[in-house]
């Protein structure tokens, strides 16, 4: 099971850094893939109107990345209400210091403003951890920024068990470890920094702006020696380009090769890789994603329902 947030158009730090790996995984095991948008309701709560255009944009960039709808089952948080009402019952067994020492409560607080230390943004992991427990999943794909999250969700999970009986499954990461993607501008790829390559961009774009993308600032003229080991455009020879790696720093490093044609060669590799995801994207219907989160709400429910109950059954709760 895993998530993200409805934060709109994807980009290429999302489509390497998670969708890969959850499109990986969804091939052998059964998986549960939610748009997190309780979760969002927690620091957008003053811009609610954008959220059903998030979940539209990013449910489009998972199914063009290849989950399948058919194997996966993917829904919308808020479609399934049994995560609320399981969050109140978990919450009462969760010490408020606990979630008050979760690095990202803190971190997001200095971050964003006093503005979002709301009584939900304070319950973000354990609603997390709901999400993750009422599907009963064991194993959930995440980035690193994640593992205080899960370490809660461990913790909460072995509280309940201890109080009431064994109910709920412990759940473990699962670590994708990744090289970071580099934005255009050599700084991570983030949508708030402006740097990103959207997974929906086409080649005439991605091309572009490959080619204002930073390189090492010491190598100036095409036969300026540079450096790879500090280069963006580097990074992502080693992400879509593997085999040429060797060669591109040997050439960069003797000044043979240039800057120019090194995003030239860069962005064709990226366009061909990205063919596949985009071919996906154009056979897409639109329309066909309202069907594919009712579908998925529907048997993320069923899951769901169950799970509940036996909360409730331990918890001598009617
Ligand atoms: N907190 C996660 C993030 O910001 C998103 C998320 C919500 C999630 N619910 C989840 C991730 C359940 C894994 C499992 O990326």
């Amino acid at each position: 099971m895993s998530g993200m947030r409805p934060t709109g158009r994807l980009h290429l730090g999302n489509y390497f850094g998670a969708l890969t790996n959850w499109v990986e995984i969804a091939r052998r095991d059964e998986t549960f893939f939610e748009v997190a948008d309780l979760h969002a309701l927690t620091t957008a709560y003053e811009r609610t109107e954008d959220i059903a255009g998030g979940i539209r944009d990013v449910v489009l960039d998972w199914l063009a990345a290849g989950i399948d709808p058919d194997r996966s089952v993917v829904y919308v948080q808020s479609a399934v209400p049994e995560i609320a009402e399981m969050h109140l019952l978990l919450s009462m067994v969760v010490p408020v210091a606990w979630l008050q020492r979760v690095p990202t409560f803190k971190d997001q607080i200095v971050a964003l403003g006093n503005e979002i230390a709301t009584y939900g943004f304070l319950g973000y992991p354990l609603m997390q951890t709901v999400d993750i427990a009422i599907v009963r999943a064991d194993a959930v794909p995440v980035g690193r920024d994640q593992l205080s999250h899960l370490e809660l969700s461990r913790e909460v999970v072995r509280r309940f068990n201890h109080l009431f009986g064994a109910t709920l499954t412990e759940p473990g990461a699962l670590l994708s470890e990744f090289p970071e993607v580099p934005g255009t501008d050599g700084r991570k790829m983030s949508k708030s920094y402006g740097n990103a390559i959207d997974m929906a961009d086409d080649g005439a774009t991605t091309t572009k702006k490959i080619r204002s993308m930073v390189t090492d600032p010491l190598k100036i003229r095409r036969h300026d020696p540079g450096r790879p080991e500090i280069c963006p455009v580097f990074k992502l020879h080693e992400i879509v380009n593997k085999p040429l790696v060797p060669e591109i720093a040997l050439n960069c490093r003797s000044g043979e090769l240039g800057c120019v044609d090194c995003k030239s060669l860069c962005a064709e590799k990226l366009n061909a890789f990205m063919e596949p995801v985009r071919a996906r994207r154009a056979e897409i219907d639109p329309a066909s994603v309202d069907r594919v989160l009712l579908a998925g709400a529907s048997r993320a429910r069923d899951v769901a329902r169950a799970t509940l109950a036996d909360v409730k059954d331990a918890m001598h709760i009617s």
